[in-house]
């Protein structure tokens, strides 16, 4: 049974980073920038429909290890996968096609923080961590943003805090480099959670007005466990962008009804039983469930919000609005996959599991569920035999705890 806990391990966190970086570049590095995965809890592909979300950044980090040059170059090597690369910060107009993928993630932030007036350095990097990669937990998204600390920073002739409004900003930055140099048009949620992300609260955000809540989640008797079906999301990109595209056209055509709509977020349940006849099946399954999402994620905020006495009841109330939005994303949206599936079912059916979902943008990766501590170790024995009975394959499971955003060690 392979379980990950991954509680804070702050004492040897970067010792083999700084290790790995003195045997590369012969010094020591003279800062670290790292950056949180997330797992959303509730609100999955309603960000680029302007709605509303409620991710919290987690326990498991991008790690850049660096030293500022004296000239323009920037020289990487990411330790996990065992590859380098090299860039001058003074030639970013195009990627060259041979450029290994995650360098993209650096080279995007290096030439969007320059062309956005902002002061960066060469530098000297080593890039290590430990988000499982393409599962679903932001391992692309982290890259911009440890990258986009890592060359403000080296930058900054003295040390200036990011300021909350600043953090914003570059969450939108990070999104472009996402968007312009690796080709997914993602929302805002990874970046803005990798970067905001608080101990112990869900951020509730506004994907349109981007105005954000921390919201306390005081989990004392539950934990949030992670589960991998170990599935690679090969449909996940241009699924992903397929679905944002059936979304734009759902509200083009409401809108010759809703005058005055711009997207998903303007128009209510109501609303759209009244208009849903107008769209072709397939787009309004699809509409129906972002605008049943939206619903579900305000519900979820304001039950924890009034929680008071009444813990149990109002995470039972959570939890299955979470097991509602999987059953969304099953049916109508159409990104979950058999694995998925069968690991939420797997977890529902085990007593002290208040909720299980799927999580991130689908077609393999991850599940989320928020099991009640004396239930824990049943739900690890179930879904790893259970999981590994009908696929042959082992899931991973992370109990995770909620963490800050990212900072510069
Ligand atoms: C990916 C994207 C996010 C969001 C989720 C689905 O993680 O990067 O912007 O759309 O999928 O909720």
């Amino acid at each position: 049974m392979k379980i990950k806990s991954t509680y804070n391990k702050n004492a040897d966190r970067f010792s083999a980073i700084i290790q790995k970086f003195e045997e590369t570049y012969g010094t020591p590095p003279t800062f670290i920038a790292s950056a949180p995965g997330r797992v959303n809890l509730i609100g999955e592909h309603t960000d680029y429909n302007d709605g509303y979300v409620f991710p919290v950044a987690i326990d498991k980090y991008l790690n850049i290890a660096v030293r500022k040059r004296p000239d323009r170059r920037v020289v990487m090597h990411a330790l996990d996968v065992n590859e380098s690369w090299d860039f001058s910060l003074d030639v970013l107009t195009a990627v060259p096609p041979q450029a290994p993928v995650w360098s993209r993630y650096l080279i995007g932030a290096a030439s969007l923080l320059q062309a956005s007036g902002r002061q960066i350095a060469g530098i000297d990097a080593v890039i290590t961590g430990d988000v499982p990669i393409g599962a679903g937990l932001s391992s692309s998204a982290v890259l911009s943003v440890a990258a986009t600390l890592a060359f403000l920073t080296a930058g900054a002739e003295a040390e200036v805090p990011i300021s909350e409004n600043d953090k914003t900003e570059l969450a939108a930055l990070c999104q472009r480099v996402e968007h312009e140099f690796a080709g997914v048009k993602c929302g805002i949620m990874d970046q803005t959670i990798s970067l905001l992300g608080q101990e112990n609260c869900g951020l509730f955000l506004d994907c349109r007005s981007l105005e954000y809540e921390q919201v306390p989640l005081n989990l004392t008797d539950h934990a949030i466990a992670i589960c991998n079906t170990k599935v690679k999301r090969e449909l996940a990109a241009s699924e992903y962008n397929k679905r944002r595209a059936e979304c734009e056209r759902g509200v083009e055509i409401l809108r010759r009804q809703l005058p005055g709509i711009t997207s998903l977020r303007d128009i209510t349940l109501a609303d759209f039983k009244k208009h849903e006849e107008e769209l072709p099946a397939l787009t309004q399954k699809r509409c129906r469930y972002v605008i049943e999402e939206n619903t579900r994620v305000l519900e979820a905020v304001s039950v924890l919000k009034a929680r008071g006495q009444q813990i149990d009841e109002s995470l039972i109330a959570f939890g299955s609005l979470m097991n509602a939005s999987h059953h969304g994303l099953r049916d109508d949206y159409q990104v979950s996959c058999m694995e998925l599936d069968l690991l939420t079912d797997i977890a529902r059916d085990i007593t002290g599991v208040v909720g299980s979902r799927m999580t991130g943008a689908g077609f393999g990766g991850c599940t989320v569920s928020i099991v009640r501590n004396d239930a824990l170790e049943t739900f690890q024995t179930r879904v790893t035999t259970e999981y590994h009975e009908k696929t042959g394959v082992e899931p991973e499971i992370y109990l995770c705890h909620v963490s800050n955003g990212a900072q510069v060690f």
